[in-house]
């Protein structure tokens, strides 16, 4: 490609914000990477004998953290387990819309015992959680819109479970068949730039399912598969600017072309797990 790009910049936080209104200020949970590892694969990112440098993946981890503390975020910490090599991916431990609980039941055998750790905490910071009886990860499969609930199947979360969380949110969820095993979950293939517009790479999805989002979203923002493998479309948006991996240059140069604020969070060692910035981030919807 003709894209240069540029090495990626740790995050710095900025002692001004200057990129006009604010975005809606949010509550994500995150988990600390203090027992991150690839030691088993589920996922075509994950390799056999890849090493992990945990002090990396930390500082990166706390940059991310840093970074939506500088643009007014809240940010909550669920304690890391020994055992559990991928509960850094928080998102897919749970999703919350309107103030309402969904847990998780992993497909992976080596990630089920997560789910009772987010319950846990869920129940601890005073919300009800409802189990699903089905396969569900959270919001790396469920990814609202406005009133809307994008729900992706295919790799991991089932359509079963995507009827469960519409029973649950009451608010229509819309089911998106993945068809690349590189992008096994929804978040690896579209994001909620605000609660009316995404932005996506139609090639991660079903024909029909890329008719279903043409319809939903004519304006969409779309990534080519270089952005998408560069986890461009693991961005977290406050419906202003737009957290996302330094390496996606050209989706960051459309979603600026729309007017959000894009902010270079380099996750290149959590990549090693096949996760990036909205992987690590669980945004906990009250309303
Ligand atoms: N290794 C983890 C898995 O395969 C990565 C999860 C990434 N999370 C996400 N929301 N896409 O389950």
């Amino acid at each position: 490609s003709s894209v240069p790009s540029a090495p990626p910049a740790p995050f710095v936080a900025p002692s001004v914000v200057t990129s006009g209104a604010p975005g809606r200020p949010r509550r994500y949970l995150l988990c600390a990477p203090t027992y991150f590892d690839v030691s088993y694969v589920i996922n075509p990112w994950m390799r056999r004998n890849v090493t992990v440098d945990r002090g990396r993946a930390t500082a990166q981890w706390r940059a991310l953290a840093d970074a939506y503390r500088a643009y007014g975020h809240t940010v909550e910490e669920l304690a890391p387990a020994p055992g559990l090599p991928d509960m850094v991916f928080a998102a897919n431990g749970a999703a919350v819309v309107g103030g309402r609980v969904l847990g998780s039941r992993f497909h992976a055998p080596q990630r089920q015992a997560e789910s009772a750790l987010f319950h846990l905490w869920f129940k601890e910071a005073g919300f009800d959680v409802r189990e699903p009886e089905s396969v569900c990860e959270g919001e790396g499969d469920l990814t609202p819109v406005g009133d809307l609930v994008l729900a992706g199947t295919g790799f991991r979360t089932t359509t079963a479970a995507h009827h469960e969380a519409q029973e649950h949110f009451g608010r229509p969820t819309v089911s998106l068949r993945l068809v690349d095993p590189y992008f096994y979950h929804l978040d690896t293939a579209l994001f909620a730039l605000d609660d009316t517009n995404v932005a996506y790479y139609p090639g991660a999805f079903s024909a029909g399912s890329q008719e279903v989002l043409r319809t939903l979203f004519p304006d969409a923002v779309l990534a080519t598969r270089e952005d998408a493998l560069a986890f461009g479309l693991n961005s977290v948006s406050d419906g202003r600017h737009v957290f996302i991996a330094p390496a996606a240059t050209a989706l960051a140069a459309r979603v600026a072309d729309r007017g959000y604020t894009p902010v270079p969070v380099d996750l290149s060692e959590l990549h090693k797990a096949g996760g990036g910035i909205k992987c690590c981030t669980q945004e906990i919807r009250i309303s």
